[in-house]
C-alpha cells in the first residue's frame, strides 16, 4: 500500500476544521484566541482542555494529552494514522495523492509483505493440523481440558505444530518460499548444513499486530517440560519487547469500553475472551515496555493490571507503574487472589462477573503504593515507622490530585497513629531527603528537569526574537529526555535559521519524530501562559546549570569507579581535575546569575 502524500496531508489539514471534529466529543467555549471545554479523553468537571482552531491542535492542561487534529481522530476512534488521514478527506472532499516509491523501497516492501503471507500460512498450516490432524488429537483434548472452546481457539487462531522433523518446510516449500525466507520469517533451525521445523509438537499461539497480522509464534508444550514456552527469535518483523500480545483482538473492545486489562500470560487472554472480557492484553512474560504501553495508550488511558501476585508479578507491576506516570495514564491495580492467575478466575463459575468485581474494586495506582509501602514496612516498631513515613513522602508527592492526596493521607495517618493535622504538618514540613530514596528518585529528578525543559520550549515559542539568542547557545545536552531534545531541535531550527517565518507549525512535524509528542503543548501552552518577561533567560541559566550538573557528577563518578580499581591509577588524573574545577566555577557562576536576576551579564 502506498504512502499518502505529504501535500495531500497538508491538503487534508488545511481543508478541516478542527472545532467542527472535536464537536462531537465535548463543548467548546471560546477562550481568548483558543476554545476550551471539558477534555473528551479523562472525566473532568472543570474545563482544562484547550484546542487551536487555526493550528488545529488540542492540549489538556489536565491529563496532558495533546496532538493535532489528525492524533484527536486516531485517539478517540481507533484509527491508524493513515486512515484517520482518510477519514477527514471524506468529509472535507479532499481527494488524496499517493506518493511514488523508489525500487529499493518497492523490493523491500515485496520481501515484507512475503514474509507476513509465509507467517500468515504457516497460522493456517498449525490451526489446520489442530483441527484435523489425527496426531493432534493430544492437543485437542489438552486445551478441552483447560476449558478452551472453539470460538476462542478460532479468534486466537491457535494451532499445533506437527512432531517430525520437517513438515512445515515441505508445506511452504511446495508454495514456492526459500529456505532463507522460512529462515527470516524464524521458522526454522539450520543444523550441520540441515534445516528442520523450529517448532515441533508444540501448541502455537500466533503473534499478531494491532492490526491482526501474524508477526511471529509463542509455542507451549502439552506437558510440564522445559522451556514452557519457545518464541520466534527477535526479526525484522518481531521485536519480544514491542509487541502485545492479543492486541488486534482487543483492539475494539478496548475503545470501547475505554479501559484494558493488561495480564502476564497468553492463556489469561484467552480465558478472559472467553468470559467475555474482550479487553485484554498480555506483556510477553518479561517486563511491559514502554513501547508496548506507548502502543496500548493508542487506545486507552485507562490502565488495569492483573499480574500475578507472586514476587516477579509485583516487581513487573511496579516498574509498569512507573511508566505509566510517566505516560501520564491512570493505572489500578487488580489485585488476585494469592497464587491464582486470571485465567484460573476468568473460567470459574461466574468468572466474568467475579473478574469485574475485581476491577471495579481495584485501588488507584497511589492507593496500591501506600497499601504496599505500610504492609512492606513493619509499623509495629517506631522505626519501622519513620521508614514508612520516608518512604510515603515520596509515594505522595506523585499523587495526581489533592483529593487522592487527602484520602491516602487519611489512611496513611490511621495506620501510623496519628492525627491528620500531624501527618500533614510533618509531610509539608520535612524536606525530601533524597539520597535516602532509591531508584525512584532519579525518575522524579529527571521529571523535573524535563518540566523545566518544557516550560523553557514553550516560552521560546512565546518570544521567538529574543528566544534565539539563547537557542543559538545551547545543544543536546541541555536537553535530558529523546522527546523534549527532538522538539528542541525542531525549535532551534525553526527559529534560528529564521526558515519558517510563519513561526512553528506543529502540524508540520515529520511523522516519525519524536518532537510531535509535545508540540501541541508547547504551542498551546506558549499562546496561554503569561509569563514574566525575565523567565526566559531565568529558564535558560536553570538548564545550563542542569547540565552543567550532570556533567559534574558523571566526572565524579568516573572517579569513583577507578578508585575502586587495583591498577595504582587513582581517580581522574590532572586533566580530569582541571575540568571539574572549571565545571564548578561555571556553575557557581551561573547560580550566582540566577540568585541575582542580572540576567545578560553572564
Ligand atoms: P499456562 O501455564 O498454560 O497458563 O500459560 P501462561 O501463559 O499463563 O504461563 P505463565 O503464567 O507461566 O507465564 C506467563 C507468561 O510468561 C507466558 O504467557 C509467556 O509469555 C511467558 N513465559 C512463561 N514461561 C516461559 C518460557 O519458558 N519461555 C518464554 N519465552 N516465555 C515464557
Ligand atoms: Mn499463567
Amino acid at each position: 500500500m502506498a504512502l499518502i502524500a505529504q501535500a495531500s496531508i497538508q491538503a487534508v489539514l488545511d481543508a478541516c476544521d478542527m472545532l467542527e471534529v472535536v464537536a462531537p466529543y465535548t463543548t467548546l467555549k471560546k477562550s481568548g484566541a483558543n476554545y476550551m471545554g471539558r477534555c473528551p479523553f479523562h472525566g473532568e468537571k472543570t474545563p482544562s482542555f484547550s484546542v487551536d482552531p487555526a493550528q488545529k491542535l488540542y492540549y489538556c492542561f489536565g491529563c496532558g494529552e495533546g496532538g493535532n487534529v489528525f492524533t484527536f481522530m486516531e485517539k478517540k476512534e481507533g484509527l491508524e494514522f493513515a486512515d484517520a488521514v482518510r477519514t477527514l478527506a471524506d468529509k472535507y472532499g479532499v481527494s488524496l495523492q499517493y506518493e511514488e516509491s523508489s525500487p529499493e523501497q518497492e523490493r523491500r516492501r515485496e520481501t515484507r509483505d512475503r514474509l507476513l503471507a509465509l507467517l500468515d500460512q504457516a497460522a493456517a498450516y498449525y490451526s489446520r493440523y489442530l483441527q484435523e490432524s489425527n496426531s493432534a488429537a493430544g492437543a485437542r483434548k489438552y486445551l478441552a481440558g483447560r476449558g478452551f472452546h472453539e470460538p476462542v481457539i478460532n479468534e486466537y487462531r491457535l494451532g499445533f505444530s506437527p512432531a517430525s522433523g520437517a513438515s512445515l518446510i515441505k508445506a511452504a516449500t511446495a508454495k514456492g518460499y526459500e529456505n532463507s525466507e522460512l529462515m527470516a520469517a524464524g521458522l526454522i533451525l539450520e543444523r550441520d548444513g540441515r534445516s528442520r521445523d523450529r517448532f515441533r509438537g508444540r501448541l502455537m499461539f500466533p503473534f499478531t499486530d494491532h492490526r491482526g497480522r501474524v508477526l511471529g509464534f509463542g509455542a507451549r508444550v502439552l506437558d510440564d517440560s522445559k522451556p514452557k514456552y519457545l518464541n520466534s527469535p527477535d526479526s525484522d518483523l518481531y521485536h519480544k519487547t514491542n509487541l502485545v500480545f492479543g492486541l488486534g483482538n482487543a483492539r475494539a473492545s478496548i475503545t470501547k469500553e475505554d479501559r484494558v486489562f493488561i495480564v502476564e500470560g497468553y492463556t489469561d487472554v484467552l480465558a478472559l475472551h472467553q468470559a467475555g472480557i474482550a479487553n485484554a492484553v498480555a506483556s510477553m512474560g518479561t517486563a511491559l515496555t514502554e513501547h508496548q504501553l506507548r502502543e496500548i495508550s493508542r487506545f486507552t488511558r485507562n490502565i488495569f493490571l492483573a499480574f500475578d501476585a507472586d514476587t516477579a508479578g509485583q516487581a513487573a507491576m511496579l516498574r509498569a507503574l512507573e511508566i505509566a506516570r510517566r505516560l501520564n495514564l491512570s493505572v489500578r491495580v487488580i489485585q488476585l487472589p494469592q497464587g491464582r492467575d486470571p485465567a484460573d478466575l476468568a473460567l470459574a463459575v461466574n468468572g466474568a462477573a467475579s473478574f469485574s468485581d475485581l476491577a471495579d474494586h481495584a485501588p488507584s495506582l497511589l492507593e496500591y503504593q501506600v497499601q504496599s509501602t505500610l504492609a512492606a514496612s513493619g509499623l509495629e516498631s517506631s522505626q519501622g515507622r519513620v521508614r514508612a513515613f520516608s518512604a510515603l513522602k515520596q509515594v505522595l508527592s506523585e499523587a495526581s490530585s489533592s483529593i487522592e492526596r487527602d484520602e491516602q493521607l487519611r489512611i496513611i495517618a490511621d495506620r501510623l497513629r496519628l492525627s491528620p493535622e500531624n501527618v500533614a504538618y510533618l509531610m509539608e514540613s520535612a524536606p525530601l531527603n533524597d539520597k535516602e530514596q532509591d531508584g525512584g528518585t532519579r525518575q522524579r529528578v529527571l521529571s523535573h528537569e524535563e518540566i523545566a525543559e518544557r516550560s523553557f520550549l514553550s516560552m521560546c515559542l512565546a518570544n521567538p526574537g529574543e528566544a534565539r539568542r539563547y537557542l543559538q547557545l545551547m545543544n543536546d545536552a541541555h536537553f535530558t529526555t529523546e522527546t523534549s531534545r527532538s522538539a528542541f531541535n525542531w525549535i532551534k531550527e525553526r527559529l534560528v535559521s529564521g526558515k519558517d517565518e510563519s513561526g512553528i507549525d506543529a502540524a508540520r512535524v515529520p511523522m516519525d519524530s519524536k518532537a510531535r509528542e509535545i508540540l501541541p503543548e508547547l504551542v498551546i501552552r506558549s499562546r496561554t501562559e503569561e509569563s514574566a518577561p525575565q523567565a526566559l533567560p531565568e529558564y535558560y541559566f536553570r538548564l545550563c546549570e542542569a547540565e552543567l550538573s550532570r556533567r559534574i557528577s558523571e566526572i565524579k563518578s568516573k572517579f569513583g569507579d577507578s578508585m575502586d580499581e587495583d591498577t595504582g591509577d587513582k581517580g581522574i588524573g590532572d586533566a580530569g581535575l582541571k575540568e571539574l574545577y572549571r565545571l564548578e566555577t561555571r556553575r557557581r557562576e551561573i547560580l550566582q546569575v540566577i540568585q541575582s536576576g542580572s540576567w545578560g551579564s553572564a
